[in-house]
């Protein structure tokens, strides 16, 4: 395929493979009737943190559920490539998706409790698939189970692994959920708003735990949040989503620091703001298109303070900037000092 300068990855040319590549990925929803995410394209390396904000409905999800094969009914993969290690995802059988699922893709979701089975205890749960999936025996299961327990920081494991999920709080379930979720020692793990139901110090320590498996097993992290101050603390890149569509990508602390895209400012303008109690997106004025709407130009426009004419008449390309950064923006260069702003995230109190 010959790509242009502008739809080059912004990953291409660094060194290693990533473990995931997404390549203009569309999702349909409504029975193809509309497209909700729109040529979505991004690598994740090995050991790399990749954070995913954007406003509610911009598909942030709809990807998430493509990349371990659950999209809804009536929702499917349109185009586009999707490859984990080199096996492409979008083709998948469902019986080679029972294969991959929680072997090399974890997935960790905010409803810890509609994940396990009630009916069983946790450690049955964790136990079954590693006998399962590793062919260990019941005894190497069960040993191998309270070990992993242990390290995700449930205290007395061996009495945890009894226990059903009704007999556990919300931040053990997560525990255990993740601790299914990297049994088999996965190479991507997908977490959905994971910690978003978790009050502020279990959230903390979830997320201390994640970054530590990352380190530990090499995972690559692919972590959808609405929480600019977990994105700015976890993640090495940020993927920016508006309506469907991917409108920027670049090393957190540069986003952070100098938003590209007058969406990105917007959502970050909170943070100039002061208010650090709330440290969610900020609320921008107006609403999206709608997710099957099909606009001449940039989906942002109606609410972007920065909106020309030229902005509304043609599809505007998501493109590299050179410094391993993308931005879908036709005034990205010239908006760039005034977007820039002090790197308000180093203030964040402990
Ligand atoms: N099962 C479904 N059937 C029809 N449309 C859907 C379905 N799931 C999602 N959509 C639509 O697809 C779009 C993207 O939804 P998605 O759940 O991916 O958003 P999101 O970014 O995860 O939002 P949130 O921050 O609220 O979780 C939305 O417009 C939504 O209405
Ligand atoms: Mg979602």
């Amino acid at each position: 395929m010959n790509r242009s300068r502008s739809e080059q990855p912004a990953w291409a040319g660094e060194s290693g493979q990533p473990v995931l590549t997404v390549e203009g990925l569309h999702i349909t929803v409504a029975g193809g009737r509309s497209e909700a995410v729109r040529d979505v394209s991004f690598g994740v390396r090995a050991g790399e943190a990749v954070g995913v904000v954007g406003e509610s409905g911009s598909g942030k999800t709809l990807t998430c559920r493509s990349l371990l094969g659950v999209l809804p009914p009536g929702c499917a993969v349109s185009a586009g490539s999707a490859r984990l290690d080199g096996t492409e995802l979008t083709s998948l059988t469902a019986r080679a998706w029972e294969r991959l699922r929680g072997v090399q893709l974890g997935a960790v979701f905010q409803d810890p409790a509609s994940y396990l089975n009630p009916s069983l205890t946790v450690g049955r749960q964790l136990a079954e698939p590693l006998r399962v999936r590793l062919g260990l025996s019941r005894t190497d299961a069960h040993r191998r189970a309270v070990e992993l327990f242990g390290s995700v920081g449930l205290r007395q494991p061996a009495e945890i692994y009894h226990r059903y999920p009704h007999e556990l709080s919300g931040g053990m379930l997560q525990r255990v959920l993740i601790a299914v979720a990297v049994a088999c020692e996965p190479r991507l793990l997908v977490a959905d708003e994971a910690t978003t139901a978790l009050d502020t110090v279990v959230q903390a320590e979830v997320l201390d735990l994640l970054a530590r498996l990352r380190d530990e097993l090499g995972l690559a992290l692919l972590l959808v949040t609405h929480d600019l101050a977990v994105v700015a603390e976890v993640t090495d890149r940020v993927l920016v989503f508006y309506a469907g569509e991917i409108v920027e990508d670049g090393p957190t602390a540069d986003v952070v620091a100098r938003p590209a895209h007058p969406y990105t400012a917007a959502l970050l303008s909170v943070a100039s703001g002061g208010d650090w109690h709330r440290r969610e997106l900020a609320v921008i004025p107006g609403r999206p298109p709608e997710a099957g709407a099909d606009l001449p130009g940039c989906r942002f426009a109606d609410r972007c303070t920065f909106a020309e004419d030229r902005c509304r008449t043609a599809r505007v390309p998501l493109t590299t900037t050179g410094d391993g950064r993308r931005v879908r923006c036709v005034r990205a260069a010239e908006l760039a000092e005034t977007l820039a702003r002090p790197a308000a995230f180093e203030e964040v109190p402990a």
